[in-house]
């Protein structure tokens, strides 16, 4: 035998010759069918590798210490002044931060949440608030004693009424009551009231006038106001505040101050000292004109149990935490870096459950009702997930934090809250888009184109296989039973 011929016996794919082949219909009928399956199949197959799949794992939380949380959020408060209100944050390692101004803004709002004016500004930081050193013991009686019936009627006669709102077991109200008492008198000897009728002084005991008290968004004791002709609203470019002193509470300045307030009537001539006047006028600052505040903004915290608090705070004023009212609605509460609303939605697809919780405590609203009873303070308690999505698009790292939230209400021994109570889950959720591989596609797919054909080739071939199968299987059999020759 030749090499060639040799080589030819190891043929897989002998030839049939050509004469031998016969189209038939049945054959055609099958190619067609066969043809068919295999479109189907393949269709499947690259529908398969095209589709996304994820795998989920819930691992150790990787974050590294000094990782810090954003916190989002948007909070309108009702009853709680922009004057007082007080952003903090603090945390079990001892972080405490107090009245944040940085990245938080302030609104004054009405009863229906809708903003009065424009951002409140708190003013210049003030230092220490001066007093009168040396407290008279003989009491001094200088100041008008109004009541709700009164009120309106004295208000309203006066151009200038300077009132002081205060509670008598209030330690500042004690404090300012001395020279109060003292401004009121000087000034009443100054400027008489039936004479001269440009300036009348006041003072207005809030734990007898709850109502006229509340009616003017009293919220913190003492509160000095200065009405004009009744009215203490200041139009300032259509927004409407109260006019509010905040300036030092000596005899002396309160002296000066209403004494620039008669001069800064229309008909007076008499000057003051310019210097004199700058100060004064940088104490009297607006106060908001509605009793709510919407607080939004942002802060970041570290990932460690924690509260961000929203309470009223201020280093000269007494607040009466039986009056206090923290009802607020939450319009938005989120954590992490916030996504395009495409990026957002892409997720959404490959992940549903993410952003669900977006709307947690969105749009809620926490209103302390007067069964509830007083000093409530309210709690949320939040526990955050945070997730990690790998996307197979350039094997980006997306952050994630989803939360659950329970809310309660409490008594409180202290001034009432509103408290976020945050708690970061140690674990984490890690989400891996898979990439299908392709040498898999590939073999998937010979296996259908071969498969199919195998099953349904012509049945000619199909013959030609199977006797040249059994042949071959035959004389595997007598060589391995005879191996000794069988010739
Ligand atoms: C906060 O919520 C109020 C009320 O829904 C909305 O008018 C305001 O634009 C929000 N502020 C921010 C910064 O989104
Ligand atoms: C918060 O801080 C600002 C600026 O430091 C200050 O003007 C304001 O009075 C403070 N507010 C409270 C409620 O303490
Ligand atoms: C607190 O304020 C809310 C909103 O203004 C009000 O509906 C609620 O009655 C107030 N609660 C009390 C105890 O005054
Ligand atoms: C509210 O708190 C004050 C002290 O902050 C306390 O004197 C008062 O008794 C409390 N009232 C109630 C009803 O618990």
């Amino acid at each position: 035998m030749t090499t060639a011929s040799r080589l030819k016996s190891v043929d897989f794919y002998r030839k049939i010759p050509r004469d031998l082949t016969e189209a038939s219909l049945s054959g055609a009928g099958l190619s067609i069918v066969a043809a068919l399956a295999m479109v189907f199949l393949f269709g499947m197959e690259l529908n398969e590798y095209l589709s996304v799949t994820t795998t989920t794992s819930v691992i150790v939380d990787k974050s590294s210490d000094g990782d810090f949380l954003r916190i989002d959020f948007n909070f309108s408060f009702p009853a709680l002044s922009c004057e007082f209100a007080s952003v903090d944050v603090s945390d079990v390692l001892g972080t405490n931060r107090l009245n944040l101004t940085k990245t938080v803004r302030k609104f004054s709002i009405d009863p229906n949440l809708r903003p009065t004016g424009h951002e409140f500004q708190p003013g210049p930081a003030t230092n220490v608030i001066k007093h009168d050193e040396k407290v008279d013991e003989e009491s001094l009686e200088g100041a008008f004693v109004f009541t709700s019936d009164n009120f309106d009627k004295y208000a309203h006669q006066f151009p200038i009424t300077a009132v002081n709102f205060y509670a008598p077991w209030c330690y500042w109200s004690q404090r300012l009551r001395p020279s109060w008492e003292k401004a009121a008198k000087i000034i009443r000897e100054r400027h008489d009231p039936e004479m001269d009728g440009r300036i009348f002084m006041g003072k207005v005991d809030c734990t007898q006038e709850g109502d006229l008290c509340r009616r003017h968004h009293i919220q913190g004791y003492p509160s000095i106001r200065i009405f004009r002709k009744g009215s203490d609203i200041r139009s300032d470019h259509g927004h409407h505040e109260h006019e509010s002193y905040y300036g030092d509470r000596d005899t002396d300045s309160l002296v000066k101050t209403m004494e620039n307030l008669v001069a800064s009537l229309p008909s007076e001539s008499q000057k003051l000292a310019l210097e004199d006047k700058l100060n004064v006028e940088n104490a009297k600052r607006a106060a908001p004109s509605a009793g709510g505040c919407r607080i939004e903004g942002y802060v970041r915290v570290k990932k460690v149990p924690g509260n961000l608090i929203v309470s009223a705070r201020s280093d000269t004023h007494s607040f009466d935490a039986s009056q206090m009212n923290m009802s607020h609605v939450v319009h938005h509460l989120s954590f992490g870096r916030k996504l395009t609303p495409r990026a957002m939605s892409d997720l959404k697809r490959l992940i549903p459950y993410i952003g669900n919780s977006h709307d947690r405590l969105n749009g809620l609203s926490f209103i302390n009702s007067h069964d509830l009873g007083a000093n409530i303070t309210m709690e949320h308690y939040l526990q955050i997930v945070k997730t990690e999505v790998i996307t197979r698009k350039d094997y980006q790292l997306v952050e994630e934090y989803e939360y659950t939230a329970h809310s309660s209400v409490a008594h409180s021994l202290h001034i009432p809250v509103a408290r976020f109570h945050l708690e970061l889950s140690p674990m984490q959720v890690l989400i891996t888009e898979q990439q299908k591989s392709f040498s898999h596609f590939i073999t998937n797919v010979c296996a259908i184109i071969g498969g199919v054909f195998t099953v349904c080739i012509s049945d000619t071939v199909a013959l030609y296989f199977y006797q040249y199968t059994k042949l071959w299987l035959y004389t595997c059999t007598i060589h391995y039973l005879f191996p000794c020759g069988f010739r």
